[in-house]
């Protein structure tokens, strides 16, 4: 693993083993030593929970961390490319983790640059260590990531997590149900790789009459941002509000999952049911963010 920039670029060997190593770093085992490390953490695009848990996970390890938050105050605003932003901070730092706006924006750094590269987010496309903490939190609730019959609920348009995570979960024999208004439905490269790989999928508008078949409900905000025209998300914006009351039918290790911010669509008072993960989940995000820099700089 030189970078991570896709799901589609790991095989099922780099996910169980960056699983692997999360958990031996969360119980304690292992403490990469990364003093000395420096992380430039580059967000082009808000971000609370990626930006913050990356700083936390490197500075808990002994290292260090320099940032750009937006281009304001930056050589940016004067007009520098950036090419030349990235290849500046390449003299400053050991790795790069980044969230663009612009899709293909990590790839392109990361040819650039002679250091490795994370990616964030890039627009629609991917937020891969979303997907590997993703994975850590089925693993560790599931005791598998083989054979699990999961929900992926909400924008699934525009949703970089959900398209992630369906490239993450397509080694290990998943089943998918496609919950979302059609206006927000799986891009078709998608489905169509999936019809390569044989997966499993059904499309729906609701999720009700699955629910107690499934191991995990992973839910979406409706990506208000990514839309052109401001009444159709207003049309679509409020499809799914999900309340305990909906969520009675359930397996016992049942789960349900969100990258997190939510607006609206999985209501306060699912919260307290004990198949509610999505806090415990952004905490995991600590650990496999450790992984993830110490394997990427070689650090065992
Ligand atoms: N899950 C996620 O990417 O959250 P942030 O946008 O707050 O980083």
């Amino acid at each position: 693993m030189e970078n991570l920039i896709s799901m589609r670029d790991l095989d099922p060997k780099h996910i169980l083993n960056l699983i692997d190593k999360a958990g031996k770093i969360e119980k304690k085992e292992i403490w990469p030593d990364m003093r000395g490390k420096v992380m430039a953490s580059l967000f082009f695009e808000p971000s609370t929970r990626t930006q913050l848990s990356f700083d936390t996970a490197m500075k808990r390890l002994g290292g260090e961390v320099i940032q750009m938050s937006g281009t304001k105050g930056t050589s940016v605003e004067k007009g520098e490319t950036l090419s030349d932003t990235v290849k500046i901070i390449n003299q400053y730092s050991d790795i790069i983790v980044v969230r663009h706006p612009l899709e293909g924006a990590a790839r392109y750094i990361s040819e650039q640059v002679r250091i490795p590269v994370v990616n964030a987010g890039d627009g629609s496309n991917q937020h891969p260590s979303q997907s590997m903490l993703d994975l850590y939190s089925i693993f560790k609730t599931q005791g598998t990531l083989s054979g699990l019959t999961i929900a992926l609920v909400g924008d699934l348009k525009y949703g970089r997590t959900v398209h992630s995570l369906v490239y993450a979960l397509s080694s290990f024999a998943p089943k998918f149900y496609f919950i979302s208004p059609e206006l927000l439905s799986m891009p078709k490269y998608i489905t169509e790789d999936l019809d390569k790989l044989n997966i499993r999928y059904e499309v729906l508008s609701n999720f009700e009459q699955v629910v107690p078949e499934l191991d995990i409900m992973y839910v979406t905000r409706i990506q208000r941002e990514r839309f052109a025209d401001p009444q159709e998300y207003e049309r679509v914006k409020n499809t799914y509000i999900i309340r305990a009351a909906q969520l009675k039918d359930v397996k016992s290790s049942f789960k349900i999952l969100h990258p997190l911010p939510r607006v609206n669509e999985i209501h306060v008072d699912v919260d307290v049911l004990p198949s509610a993960y999505y806090f415990e989940q952004a905490g995991n995000g600590v650990y496999m963010r450790q992984s993830i820099l110490s394997t990427l700089l070689g650090v065992e």
